[in-house]
């Protein structure tokens, strides 16, 4: 008896259905036929543009995409870290502040980070001589500069993600998928008929197609169709530690030539949350995510428009709000969800997209038969809990050690977040000068391997760059390193050879704009 799954139903047409469409499709080699259901009334969240650097290696490299291909088709750009604006206090007149979260993993020496030097380096300063991503990344000043990643050769020079439109992304997966064997309906679900032991035995929709299926896929969006509404699963609120549950967003034209194409996303902290600032040829994304406890509508449309010089009156804002946190289990039954049907946190590190490619990984990974082992099911709820847990804690740091108060909702921030034992425990650690979480030696340990790079996502490095960015500095040095002299000797030399290679980039790289005209570009 045959007992693979051969059917697979996904209920979505977003990001996440798309991306998990051609995925199984593509590595499963058409062992299951993969059939997808989303409605054409009901439109797609429609943002989604920036994205982590495991996009390519751990998506578009396994179905066999070359990243200048997929590029074009979706007019993406280069994002070479978030760039954090006015996150630390700043008085009224005094210029903006602001530091970089870049990607890959500040050098170590004598397997000590980078990091720790530069704190014994500040020891007794009221404020550091440099910041820390001066000091121990290559990037800041090329970003400065507004050049590319990529030599102008096209060889990768730093670690790098993507900024794109998500509409063109789901509609480019979407014909890929269909071309590979996936099967399109275009129809709006009705009704979901169970099995007597509660698996879903098949979709019914309102045009009077019946869809059965082995495996359901919920990527039906905030709604969550199947996993919460069919199948009951508890969605559990996060919003005691994530204070943002609401947007407005829209895009804007953008003279590339006179000003150049910032290769980054920028977070710029605003009164009552933040605005993300996404570059692409011809135009940026733009959209403050904000708490509705503190602020109205209204008022956020009148701080956004007038940040941007925007007509409130005549632009056309997609108004959006969100729910933080997850599902109790991601997987139930034959039942699984991805993208915003599973888990979200509001988003300031972009991890949306992340989360779903994580996610598709961690079905494949734990793919089932028809006998639906229980122990492979419990494993990837773990994972994805594990991921949605320590990104959410992670997002909490930025808000919580950021030394802003100057409104209500910053001292909220200070004040009434709930923190799970994990931060207070990585806090803890901090300030006594440890590393937060293990020193991962070599980004090719990190980036080569999905694995090592899941289970250590946000590591020492991003915790580096954005608490001390915060201006939220460890109590003491690494007490370790009072007996290390020549460790401590071995540094300056490695502070020397981060200067060297940001001159060498500064002289190397093309600009963004020209690197992406170039890519652009119709033959
Ligand atoms: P989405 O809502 O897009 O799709 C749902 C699909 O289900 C649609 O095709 C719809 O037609 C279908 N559907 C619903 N009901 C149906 C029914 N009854 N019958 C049939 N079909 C039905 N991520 C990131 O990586 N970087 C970023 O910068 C951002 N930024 C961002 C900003 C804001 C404000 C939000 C809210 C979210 C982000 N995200 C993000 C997250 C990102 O938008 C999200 O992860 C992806 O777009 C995936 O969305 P989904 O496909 O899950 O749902």
């Amino acid at each position: 008896m045959d007992t693979a799954i051969r059917e697979v139903v996904i209920l979505g047409g977003g990001t996440a259905g798309w991306m998990t469409a051609a995925y199984l499709q593509k590595v499963f080699e058409g062992t299951v036929q993969v059939t997808l259901l989303e409605a054409a009334t009901i439109p797609r969240i429609g943002v989604g543009e920036a994205t982590v650097p495991n996009l390519q290696r751990v998506f578009f490299d396994r179905l066999g995409i070359p990243e200048n291909e997929w590029m074009r088709e979706c007019n993406a750009a280069f994002k070479t870290a978030v760039k954090f604006v006015n996150w630390r206090k700043k008085e009224p007149g005094a210029p903006d502040n602001h530091f970089y979260h870049a990607f890959g993993l500040i050098p170590n020496v004598d397997n000590i980070p980078l990091s720790h030097y530069w704190v014994l380096r500040n020891e007794g300063r009221a404020t550091p001589d440099e910041q820390v991503d001066y000091a121990c990344y290559r990037e800041p000043p090329m970003m400065d500069a507004k050049l590319a990643p990529r030599f102008r050769d096209g060889r990768p020079a730093v670690n790098y993600a993507w900024h794109f439109d998500a509409q063109l992304v789901a509609d480019y997966l979407r014909r890929l998928s269909t071309g590979w064997g996936v099967k399109h309906v275009v129809d709006e679900l009705a009704s979901v008929e169970k099995t007597p032991d509660g698996h879903i035995k098949a979709l019914h929709t309102k045009g009077g197609r019946v869809l059965g299926g082995d495996l359901f896929v919920d990527c039906s969006g905030f709604r969550g169709l199947l996993i919460n509404q069919a199948m009951e699963e508890p969605f559990l609120d996060m919003s005691d530690h994530l204070l943002c549950n609401s947007a407005v967003a829209t895009a804007i034209e953008h003279d590339d030539a006179k000003h150049g194409i910032e290769p980054y996303t920028s977070a710029i902290a605003s009164k009552h949350g933040w605005m993300w600032k996404i570059p692409m040829l011809g135009r940026f994304g733009t959209g403050y995510v904000y708490s509705s406890e503190f602020c109205s509508q209204d008022e956020a449309i009148r701080e956004f428009s007038a940040k941007w010089g925007l007509d409130p009156e005549k632009t056309a804002f997609n108004r959006i709000r969100f729910r933080v946190g997850r599902n109790r289990r991601a997987w139930v039954k034959n039942c699984v969800s991805i993208g915003l049907a599973s888990c979200f946190v509001e988003p300031l590190e972009s991890t949306g997209i992340y989360f779903i490619t994580a996610s598709i990984y961690q079905l494949a990974k734990h793919f089932p038969d028809k006998g639906f082992n229980p122990v492979l099911m419990d494993r990837f709820n773990r994972e994805v809990e594990m991921m949605f847990d320590d990104t959410r804690d992670f997002l909490q740091a930025h808000f919580l050690t950021s030394s802003r108060d100057d409104t209500p909702f910053w001292l909220a921030n200070k004040n009434d977040l709930k923190l799970s034992d994990a931060l207070k425990d990585k806090l803890e650690t901090w300030k006594t000068g440890l590393t937060v979480n293990m020193p991962v030696s070599g980004e090719e340990a990190y980036y080569g391997n999905f694995e090592t790079e899941f289970r250590n996502f946000w590591t020492n490095s991003s915790y580096y760059c954005v608490l001390s960015g915060m201006g939220w500095m460890p109590e003491q040095p690494l007490t370790t390193l009072k007996y290390r002299p020549s460790s401590v000797a071995h540094a300056e030399e490695a502070f020397q050879r981060v200067k060297l290679q940001q001159q060498a980039l500064l002289q190397g790289l093309p600009t963004n704009h020209e690197f992406l005209q170039r890519l652009h570009r119709k033959n």
